[in-house]
């Protein structure tokens, strides 16, 4: 196995809170273990447009607490095909990068998949996004601090839904998992939950309005993640217009502001440890792998595990928002 002396780091796809702590402690940790650092800026479209500069520890001091990504983050069509693939290994070759941390998304890691499996380049990836969406670890870069942003939007809508004794559908991101409307749910005290995973299961509106709403209820915040299975928030408020024009429907959609903010402590704690451990990981001689947290410990998840599987939503949260929600 060859040995990695250089490496790069990039972030890619949404950006989430906690890819700048992230960013510090791959840098800091590959500078600590006497490896050489180059950010690459704008994700893959960076890789391929050669926007490439080398990192010293200073290039990251003072961005733990900030939100947002100091490397940019950007969707790169041309890193989908060969020839984006080909150039974006000329421009590794040219700097010597012989190694890569990728920060993002399903999708990011889908593409550090294939760029290993084509160029031979050890990829490690974190997994950097809001939606909690990746299979193997218990928790993503950004989701904690995106359920808090929720949580205090849900605090101050809940002051005006009950003044007015309004129903409000407030919809959250997630891109097609529920996560973050289910547990962001529960910690605001909200109603209930409509998410993707369910959308076939039941009709998940009937089963709100006959199991509380309707009896004891005269405001209620349900959370809608959005996504094309369930319709998303206006779907659902247009259905309550339709079928229960007793009451007084509003929609709050609450979109990128759940992508921007000061990460938590969780997200800067587990951005941190994430990043020593891929560096760990390529000296160990790992790759391909994505760092992981499962029971608070660290695990390596293959790509194709990370990847491939639906992250499966825990029955046990379903119940506690039903029960809790009386
Ligand atoms: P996220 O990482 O947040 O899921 P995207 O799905 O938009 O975000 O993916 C981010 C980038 O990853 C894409 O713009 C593209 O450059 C790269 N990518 C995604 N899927 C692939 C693929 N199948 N092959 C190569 N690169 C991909
Ligand atoms: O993956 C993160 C995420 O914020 C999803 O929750 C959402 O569906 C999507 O990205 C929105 O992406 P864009 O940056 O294109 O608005």
């Amino acid at each position: 196995m060859a040995k990695i002396n250089t490496i790069g780091i990039l972030t890619s796809g949404g950006d989430a809170p906690g890819m700048n702590a992230a960013i510090r402690a791959v840098t800091r940790s590959a500078i600590y273990n006497g490896l050489k650092v180059f950010g690459i800026y704008r994700g893959y479209k960076g890789l391929v447009t050669d926007e490439i500069q080398e990192f010293k520890s200073q290039n990251v001091s003072n961005i733990i607490q900030m939100g947002g990504t100091i490397l940019k983050t950007a969707r790169c069509k041309e890193f989908k095909t060969a020839e984006g693939r080909a150039q974006a290994y000329e421009n590794m070759k040219k700097h010597g990068i012989d190694a890569l941390v990728v920060i993002g998304g399903d999708g990011s890691l889908t593409g550090a998949r294939i760029l290993a499996q084509e160029y031979d380049i050890p990829c490690i990836g974190l997994p950097g996004t809001i939606d909690n969406d990746l299979y193997g670890t218990d928790t993503t870069i950004g989701y904690d601090t995106a359920l808090n942003t929720i949580l205090d939007a849900v605090d101050k809508i809940r002051d005006t839904a009950t003044s007015h004794e309004r129903l409000f559908f407030v919809e959250v991101m997630g891109r097609d998992a529920g996560f973050l409307a289910l547990n962001g749910a529960i910690a605001a005290g909200a109603e209930a939950a409509i998410i993707p995973e369910f959308s076939t299961e039941v009709d998940q509106l009937e089963q709100f309005i006959n199991h509380g709403f309707k009896k004891s209820k005269s405001s209620s915040i349900v959370l809608v993640a959005e996504s094309e299975l369930t319709g998303g928030a206006m779907h659902y408020a247009e259905r309550v217009k339709n079928e229960y024009p007793q009451y007084d429907v509003r929609v709050t959609i609450l979109g990128h502001l759940q992508r921007g903010g000061r990460p938590t402590a969780h997200d800067r704690i587990i951005a941190s440890r994430m990043g020593v451990a891929s560096i760990q990981a390529l000296l160990e001689g790992q790759r391909n792998v994505m760092i992981g947290i499962e029971n608070d410990k660290i695990v390596y998840v293959p790509f194709a595990k990370a990847i491939k599987n639906d992250k499966p939503i825990d029955r046990e949260l379903v119940n506690v928002l039903a029960e809790l929600s009386i």
